[in-house]
């Protein structure tokens, strides 16, 4: 998939953060991804009173997605309350790996960059099935 709607995508996580919950860190924050079925699956963050458990966006997202069918992550933005661009944490990093597709753009901080990039020599499924 070539043809990404780059401010689409940025549109919908503008309007996820829109949604976020966030009263205690009071920082809003909003993904979007673009599925490979043409699909766009978004979320956004969910904190908690027991801090420690608070949801990033990405977890919304990740459920997003397979509440709707399931399929691979393609390309991805997330954004924060003032809807610039922010750099998925190492941990949600972790799970769009999970969900990507081969070659999965996101726009960062410092222009589009593959999984691969901001997650090198990432940890996944394969390395599990390596071992039986
Ligand atoms: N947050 C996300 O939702 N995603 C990220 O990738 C970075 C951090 C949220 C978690 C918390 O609710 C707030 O941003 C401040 O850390």
């Amino acid at each position: 998939m070539t043809n990404i709607d780059w401010q689409g995508l940025r549109q919908a996580a503008v309007a996820a953060m829109r949604r976020a919950y966030a009263p205690y860190s009071g920082y809003a924050v909003g993904a979007a991804a673009l599925v490979d079925d043409g699909r766009i699956v978004a979320g956004c963050n969910v904190e908690n009173a027991s801090y420690g458990v608070g949801l990033c966006a990405e977890c919304a997202l990740v459920g997003d997605l397979h509440m709707g069918g399931g399929g691979k992550l393609v390309a991805f933005v997330c954004v924060n309350g003032d809807e610039s661009t922010i750099m998925p944490c190492g941990r949600c990093r972790q799970l769009l790996f999970e969900h990507s597709a081969q070659g999965m753009l996101l726009e960062t901080v410092s222009g589009i960059r593959t999984i691969d990039q901001v997650l090198p020599d990432a940890f996944g499924p394969r390395d599990l099935e390596e071992v039986q």
